[in-house]
Parts: structure tokens; sequence; C-alpha cells
């Protein structure tokens, strides 16, 4: 594959590499990108205790909305030792992080990630949680969904506009490459772990439009190139999502750390581009309001730093269901997605997926605690709603008819200094 291939066929060649992840993808795909990756920190020690803290680290559009990097992979861990971690599983897994820490920069250039732990791994410990950490086990949120939980030990999330850094770190980790950047990998996690699932997520102009051709998208290619994600609208205005400091949990053991709930919904979008209009689309997403007053051009870049939703179409829902006969995602959910002084609860960090030829969302959400989560997705549900009419549980209730939750895992993001098997109650 010739270096300086460029454009969509690089960009479609880098994709298919992520997804496929074996060794000939490697090699071919750092064949094809010329440019250094950047390098990390001589001490890991320099990287900043929260682990969720991307936001300055990774692009910005022009109206300061955050650009999640565009290839991303989900390895879900599984402890091979029964009971408690030993010192020196902690010690493997520090060394294979800090491997990373030094190997890229933690950028959008280089490599973003974090650790996570799950309820079932603090099962390991005699001591329980402290009470600062809301990390109930993952559970069904609707009555019409029926997901298979994420129950392995840990999750880690790898970040980069750079599919080859992705890979060749995925790589490093699972002990499948001696060298990292030009750092060599001392000891890989899998000294450690068995990694249970591999999930690989992209987000950004012009991916969606070309992975379109999976089961869940009509073949009439339908998702515009501009789109950064398959139902063909921006996602994650900056006023609509919770700052990093809103997230991060303040106090005992685990302060400067998050949870994470991460679903993976299944998209079936046939009739989202076949029996709905443009308006059709725009009202069921944001709201009837947006619609009606034509809010959302396009992919909605003209909406600039926020949704537009106003504390009237967020109070107005239950209204706009018997004016308009459909309510909005967005103002479903944001209607627990405030808290008493206004601040936006959840940080959201969603991404597609084609793994297995399917279009799916990878949804990693980010909040001080799960309740909160659990809340907002409720809010989302609308089963409130259906009394109205013509709201029916899937129908005509946001985006709903075409979402399937097939996941849900929860997760306790650490602060840095814990992020190597942590006790359940560190002193
Ligand atoms: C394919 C799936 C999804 C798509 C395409 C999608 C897209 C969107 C879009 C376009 C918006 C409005 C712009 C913005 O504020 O970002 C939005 C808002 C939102 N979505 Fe989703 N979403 C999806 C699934 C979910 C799920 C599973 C949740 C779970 C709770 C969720 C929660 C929210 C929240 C909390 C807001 C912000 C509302 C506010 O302003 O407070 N979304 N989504």
């Amino acid at each position: 594959m010739p270096a300086e291939r460029s454009g969509l066929g690089r960009r479609q060649f880098v994709k298919a590499a992520v997804a496929a992840g074996g060794a000939a993808a490697l090699s071919a795909c750092l064949e094809q990108t010329a440019e250094p990756v950047p390098t990390g920190v001589e001490d890991p020690g320099a990287v900043p205790d929260r682990q969720h803290a991307w936001n300055d680290r990774i692009r910005t559009d022009d109206h300061g909305n955050v650009q999640l990097p565009r290839h991303q992979v989900f390895l879900y861990l599984t402890l091979d030792r029964t009971g408690s971690p030993t010192e020196a599983d902690r010690a493997t897994v520090e060394s294979a992080l800090s491997t990373l820490d030094r190997a890229y920069e933690r950028s959008n250039d280089g490599l973003i990630y974090s650790v996570g732990y799950s309820p079932a791994y603090f099962e390991r410990f005699d001591a329980s949680l402290p009470e600062s950490v809301d990390l109930p086990p993952p559970r069904r949120l609707s009555p019409f969904e029926d997901p298979a939980f994420d129950t392995q030990d840990a999750l880690l999330h790898l970040a980069s506009d750079r599919a080859d850094v992705v890979l060749e770190a995925d790589r490093a980790l699972r002990g499948e490459r001696d060298r990292a950047n030009g750092v060599a990998v001392e000891t890989p996690l899998t000294d450690v772990f068995s990694v249970a699932d591999r999930r690989t997520g992209f987000v950004g102009e012009g991916l969606p439009a070309e992975k379109q051709d999976v089961d869940g998208i009509p073949d009439s290619k339908p998702v515009p190139e501009a789109a950064p994600l398959f139902m063909g609208f921006e996602a994650g205005f900056r006023g609509n999502q919770a700052t990093e400091d809103y997230v991060t949990i303040e106090s005992g053991p685990f302060a400067g750390g998050t949870t994470k709930h991460v679903s993976r919904l299944r998209q079936r979008l046939d009739d989202w581009y076949g029996e709905q209009n443009f308006p059709q689309r725009v009202a069921e997403l944001f709201s009837p309001v947006h619609a009606e007053d034509g809010l959302v051009e396009g992919i909605g870049e003209n909406l600039g730093s926020d949704s537009g939703l106003t504390p009237a179409i967020i109070e107005n829902v239950r209204e706009h269901a018997g004016e308009f006969g459909r309510v909005g995602h967005a103002q479903k959910a944001a209607r627990a997605n405030r808290d008493s002084d206004g601040n936006v609860r959840l940080l959201r960090r969603h991404c597609e997926s084609t793994d297995g030829d399917v279009a799916a969302l990878h949804f990693p959400s980010l909040q001080r605690g799960i309740t909160a989560f659990e809340e907002v997705r409720q809010s989302m549900n609308g089963a409130d709603l259906t009394d109205e009419p013509a709201i029916r549980q899937r129908v005509n209730n946001g985006i709903l008819e075409y979402i399937f939750t097939t996941h849900r895992g929860n997760f306790l993001v650490p602060p840095r200094r814990h992020r190597a098997l942590p006790d359940a109650h560190p002193a």
C-alpha cells in the first residue's frame, strides 16, 4: 500500500485495519503513515491524575466543541487470578500502562486512554467501596431491553486520531509487539489479564459515510459525508455536556476519578432514513420545535456550541407530544440531565462501531455517580409519555424505534494514582 495514498481510500483502509487488528493490518497501516508519532513523557508520574481529563488534549471545532479521537478500541479484560490481586499483579499493570505513557504523547495525535474497574472486580475484596463511589452493577434500564451485562474486571479504552497508534498500543498491551513507538514493552497487560472482548469504534466526519455498507443501514447510502455519526447529525455540543470537573468524584480515596457507564446499542436505520424526512428526523432527535422553526441545517453544525434546547423546550415535552404527535430524544433526556443549579450532569463520549458488520454505537458516559446516568436514561425512555395517544413506547418517542441496547457495563475510572488494580478501599 503506497504511503502517499490519501483521502477517502486511505481513511477507509485504516478504519478496516483497526477493526481487523491483525499483524498484517498493522504493518500495512504503519507503512501508510509517514508522520512520526509524538512521544510521551520520560516520567509517567507526570501524567495528570485524572484519567478522564481528555478535553484539553484533543481537538475542538470552531465552536469549542470537543472532537473525540477518530479511532478507538475497547478492551474488556478479565483477571486470570481468582481472589484479590497481588502486588506483583499491580506492578505488571503499572508497567504496561507506563509503557504507553512513555511511548505516546497523551493527545489525539498520540494516544489517550483510561482504565476502569467494574463492580464485579471490587467484589474480589473483603472491604467494600467507599460511600463516595456510586457504582452499582449494571442492570436493565428499560422494560423493553434485554442487554448482556459486561461484568469483566476492567475496561481499557484507547483512542487516537491515528489508527496505527491505537492498533500498535492495543497489540503491545496484548503481548503481540515488543515495542510501542520505539519504547520497549517490558510487561504486557496479558501477563495478568485475558482479553474477554475487543470492540472497535470510530467517530468523525467521513468515517460513518465510508462504513455505511453494514447491517442496519439501508442500501441507499443515506449517511452524509459530513456526519460524524450514522444517524446523520452532530452530537456532544459543549453547552450540553458536563465538564470534566463536574463529573469528577470529589471526596474519599477515589477523589479525582469518575464513573463510566458503557452501553452498546445496535442501530436499525431503515425507517430512520426510509420513512422519516429531514424535519421528522430533526424532531425525533432534537425536538419538534427544532423542526418547526428550522433550527437545524444539514448535520447541525449551524447550532454552534449548544443544541438549542431551551428550558421551555425541555419543560414542554408533554405539550409537544399532544401538539406535534412526537417528542425529541434530546429534549426528553435533558429533563433529568440538569442539577438544581442548571449544570449538565453527563459527559457523553460516544462513537460508532461496525464490528461484525453491524451498525452499532458504543455509548460511554461519564458522571460523578452511576445513578445520574440511570436517571437520565430513564428520562430518555419517555415511558411517562405513553399515555399521550400518539406516543408509544418505541414510536414517535425520540429515537427509541431505531436503537436496541445489547450491552451495559459500569466502571470506576480511578484517579491515576490508583489505576493499577486498586483495592476497594485504598488507604
Ligand atoms: C444512536 C444513538 C444516539 C444518538 C445518535 C444520539 C444523538 C444525540 C443528539 C444529536 C443529541 C443533541 C445534541 C447534543 O446535545 O449532543 C443528543 C443529546 C443527548 N443524548 Fe443522545 N444520542 C444517542 C443515544 C443516547 C443515549 C443511549 C443516551 C443515554 C442516556 C443519550 C443521552 C443524551 C443526552 C443526555 C443528551 C443531552 C440532552 C441535554 O441537552 O441535556 N443519547 N443525543
